[in-house]
């Protein structure tokens, strides 16, 4: 199946495509509701809101997995990213307990869901650990402790983990949960097609213009809705809350293991900054160790290859590896206060709503998201309505300066034609080597692809304009203020750009040469 990088995550494995039912978009129809982006999020949101009485499409603008959930570790969590420690420093103790029930609602969900429509997801629900490993750990391990307990987790210490790594302190903790997220993913949207919905893949929104009657022009024709649900990842367009969530990369390899006994039958975590974690996977028959880790802010990473290697050797140090079957990357969004924003989104009409920011947990806040806007959509409240709040306003040291920090912007482009010798001769370019150089006062992203090829772009995001950075392990052009990546020859891959880098086309120019 697609996704938005080169590389191959352990879900998309011999996994086409999802076949819709190929219903084409009716012309004059008016939806109850749009749900703009194909993951997790949408896919449950659409799901239940049709099984809730109400006339539902999705536009999805590849095909539906192609972002984050087809490249997610499959982490089921009440203990989240952010620790309940944090939690109660930056809400307090109530809203700590509302997001341990609604996480723990959200995983009996995906397994009722799963059950109710044969997913074949290998739903498992099992303990998590984590271990600190210094002092510094270990102090802030009793803090998890006592926040975690005043939120209502069933948590204690313990002196054994299931991986062999030295510790100084440990927690356990029931009743986390795992699974097979593309598997899942397309056995949700069999059933919201089942149940009425229409499903359009390849459909690429281009524009909203607000009003009862939201107006929703696609690449398959105008979408009428009276609601609009933002399940993108990011909302598209330029919001307040591209200034509120940072983009980070999480990498992970899938590993096979000489030993059986070193797969532990457990979610595990260590306290490193960034954090490792482990788990086990089934499928078919065949067992993988997942662990991921090495996380950075999107585009701040030189090379993303030594993230790879750093993981390899990590993974090599306690573990018998036996082969690296898959190795993948993929994006997530923190925000300032670390809850996700799901409801109405700022400075749009009442009836436009989105879901953003899960940190590593989009599994579960994207569930969490899907019953949060139901019951919004429903009734137009939610229990959870100012809590997760988009509109909410909980600044948090550093943060801001964080996103000026990488507001690198650049000087518009010269429109200009260019030669494949010329390019060859501004920037001298190895096979599979991307740079960005200076020419007459304007920038160029160039890529040399393993043909020798060069493909070169502007590199000006077309989002808020600032400096794009070559990922050279899913072979894209990435964006360091909001997150927008893009394909070599500039094609967008996930917003919040609409639209794609200006492409510098050579092969015209050298037709036109030969005339
Ligand atoms: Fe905002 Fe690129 S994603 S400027």
């Amino acid at each position: 199946m697609r996704r938005d990088g080169k590389t191959t995550s352990l879900w998309q494995d011999q996994i086409p495509d999802y076949e819709s039912d190929n219903q084409a978009l009716k012309s004059g129809k008016i939806y109850d509701v749009l749900v703009v982006g194909g993951g997790i999020t949408g896919i449950t949101t659409a799901l239940l809101l049709q099984k809730s009485g109400k006339n539902c499409i999705v536009a999805e603008a590849n095909s539906i997995g192609f972002g984050t959930t087809g490249g997610t570790t499959a982490h089921l969590n009440t203990m989240l990213d952010t620790d309940y420690h944090t939690l109660i420093s930056n809400f307090d103790e109530k809203s700590a307990q509302m997001v341990a029930g609604i996480t723990r609602e959200a995983i009996e969900m995906i397994r009722q869901l799963a059950n109710s429509y044969q997913a074949n997801c290998e739903f498992k629900e099992l303990p998590g650990y984590l271990f600190a490993q210094d002092e510094e750990q270990a102090k802030y391990i009793d803090k998890i402790v006592e926040a975690s307990r005043k939120a209502g987790i069933s948590i204690e210490y313990t002196n054994q983990i299931p991986i062999n790594v030295s510790f100084q302190k440990a927690l356990v903790f029931d009743k986390q949960a795992q699974f097979h997220p593309t598997r899942y993913l397309y056995a949700l949207a069999n059933a919201f097609e089942k149940a009425g919905g229409t499903l359009l893949q390849d459909c690429k929104v281009t524009n909203i213009e607000e009003g009862d009657i939201i107006q929703v022009p696609t690449s398959q024709g105008t979408i009428q809705a009276r609601q609009v649900v933002y399940a993108t990842h990011i909302p598209p367009g330029v919001n307040l809350l591209h200034f509120r969530c940072a983009p980070y990369r999480s990498y992970v390899l899938a590993v096979t293991l000489n030993n059986e006994a070193q797969y532990p039958d457990a979610l595990v975590y260590d306290m490193q900054d960034p954090y490792h974690y482990y788990r086990t996977q089934d499928i078919d028959g065949k067992r993988y160790l997942i662990v991921g880790g090495e996380d950075h802010k999107t585009a701040h990473m030189e090379n993303t290859e030594t993230c790879f290697r750093n993981l390899e050797s990590h993974v090599r140090q306690y573990f018998d590896v036996d082969q690296i079957a898959f190795r993948w990357s993929s994006q997530y969004f923190e925000t300032t206060d670390g809850l996700p924003y799901i409801g109405h989104l700022p400075g749009a009409s009442d009836n436009i709503y989105v879901a953003t920011g899960f940190s590593g947990n989009g599994m579960t806040l994207g569930t969490v998201a899907a019953i949060v806007l139901n019951e919004l959509l429903t009734t137009g409240q939610s229990p959870y309505k100012d809590l997760f709040a988009p509109g909410r306003v909980k600044p948090v040291a550093g943060f801001t300066s964080f996103v000026k920090e990488q507001a690198d912007v650049i000087k518009e482009f010269a429109s200009k034609w260019f030669s494949q010798s010329d390019l060859g001769e501004l920037a001298d370019l190895a096979h599979d080597e991307a740079r960005v150089v200076e020419y007459e006062g304007t920038s160029i992203a160039m890529y040399k692809d393993e043909y020798g090829r060069i493909h070169a772009v502007n590199p000006t995001c077309p989002h808020a304009k600032c400096a794009v950075a070559w990922n050279s392990t899913e072979k894209s052009w990435d964006c360091p203020c909001h997150g927008s990546r893009f394909s070599c020859d500039g094609e967008l891959l996930t917003g919040p750009a609409r639209s794609n880098l200006e492409k510098i086309n050579i092969d015209e120019l050298e037709e036109a040469d030969g005339e």
